[in-house]
């Protein structure tokens, strides 16, 4: 066990009159070498990650990986430029933007270049872009100008299929509610159509146009002001929150792909707190260089305000752990590789202070 300083079992034995002498720093020595802090990340992709739903390997190929080509976006044609960054830009929300002609004849078409960016004053912003095949430009856009108000709609998964019909290049004054075979619901304070089918619309003034370039493949971004919105009660939750679940929304990705936002796709990161986190940099050595916690374990470590005192490491010890230290008395590596994957089971379960506790209990 070279290297391994063993653990102070003394701390186990409630007569024992060996003092712990616990504070963060002094009690991890670091035992780990580079090399074992590479070896860690290739264990991380067999074992031991809490998320059953990572690639492991993956995340440590991004980080490891010498073949990480590079582009300058002048040297690449707009097509191969445009695949990579949708690809790896996503997923992205869909806005389905309700527009009407100059004449008023109402238009519907889906863009992926869109979210919110800001609640006060409440704007969203997409973007239709001018084709980069023949540099023309949509009939959103050409209906922004002209008529300067939208109905955003967002995109169920139940609507998904119905929404891409409405994206075909229809000529210019076709009816995409009709063709698409959606029902047009009149907006309370602007003239374009809401989207019956849509489970959360925004009636938006469109403040402003930036056009991004004139050549083929620029965007135009319509900046719009939500005037009036409304949310189906059938996505809330009854506390006046959307449910996630229940909206059920879908996001583009690269090509033809599409995320839902749905069941086991959905999880939770809790948000920091208002006091800032130690940090990754203050977790102790042997367990950011551990064998078996993953990244997504660290982060979690990480984000904790403050970490347990001296005293309730060592009640966590005897009371929880005491088995674990008399049984493996013998063989530290491997009491710390159990710990470790039990912190990591119990980090996988969202029990960050008892993970803490657990990994602060082998040095204690
Ligand atoms: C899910 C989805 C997202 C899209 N996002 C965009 C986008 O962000 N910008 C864009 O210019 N075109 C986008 N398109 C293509 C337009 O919807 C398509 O060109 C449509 O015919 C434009 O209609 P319009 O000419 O009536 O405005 C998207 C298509 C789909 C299916």
């Amino acid at each position: 066990m070279e290297g391994l300083e063993p653990p102070r079992l003394a701390a186990l034995d409630p007569k024992s009159s060996v003092s712990t002498n616990f504070t963060t720093s002094a009690c991890f020595p670091n035992f780990q070498t580079e090399k074992r802090r590479k070896d860690r990340q290739i264990v991380h992709s067999a074992i031991g990650s809490s998320d059953k739903h990572a690639h492991p390997a993956k995340v440590f190929t991004f980080a490891q990986s010498p073949r990480m080509p590079s582009f300058t976006p002048s040297e690449l044609p707009v097509a191969q430029l445009h695949g990579l960054l949708l690809g790896a830009i996503g997923p992205r929300p869909i806005a389905f933007a309700s527009t009407l002609d100059e004449d008023g004849r109402p238009n519907l078409a889906p863009f992926s270049f869109f979210n919110v960016f800001s609640a006060n004053p409440p704007i969203l912003i997409f973007s239709p872009a001018r084709r980069g095949r023949d540099n023309t430009t949509k009939h959103t856009f050409e209906n922004a100008m002209a008529v300067p108000e939208v109905v955003i709609n967002i995109v169920s998964h139940a609507m998904v299929e119905q929404m891409s019909l409405a994206s075909n290049e229809f000529d210019k004054g076709v009816n995409e509610f009709e063709k698409a075979g959606f029902s047009m619901k009149a907006s309370d304070v602007v003239k374009p159509w809401r989207v019956a089918e849509s489970p959360a619309q925004f009636e938006c003034r469109i403040n402003e146009v930036v056009q991004l370039g004139k050549q083929g493949g620029a965007g135009n971004l319509i900046i719009c002001e939500v005037l009036r919105f409304h949310i189906s009660d059938e996505v809330m939750n009854g506390e006046g929150k959307i449910d996630q679940n229940l909206i059920d929304s879908v996001g583009r990705m690269g090509g033809n792909w599409y995320v839902r936002a749905h069941g086991a796709a959905l999880f939770e990161v809790a948000k920091p707190g208002q006091n800032p986190a130690i940090g990754f940099d203050k977790i102790p050595e042997d367990i950011r260089s551990s064998t078996v916690l993953s990244g997504n374990d660290l982060g979690q470590l990480g984000g904790v305000q403050e970490l347990p005192d001296e005293t309730e490491v060592n009640e966590w010890r005897l009371t929880e752990l005491s088995e674990l230290f008399v049984s493996m008395e013998e063989d530290p590596r491997q009491l710390e590789d159990t710990l470790h994957r039990k912190a990591a089971e119990l980090l996988s379960e969202k029990k960050v202070k008892e993970a803490w506790l657990t990994l602060l209990s082998f040095n204690n």
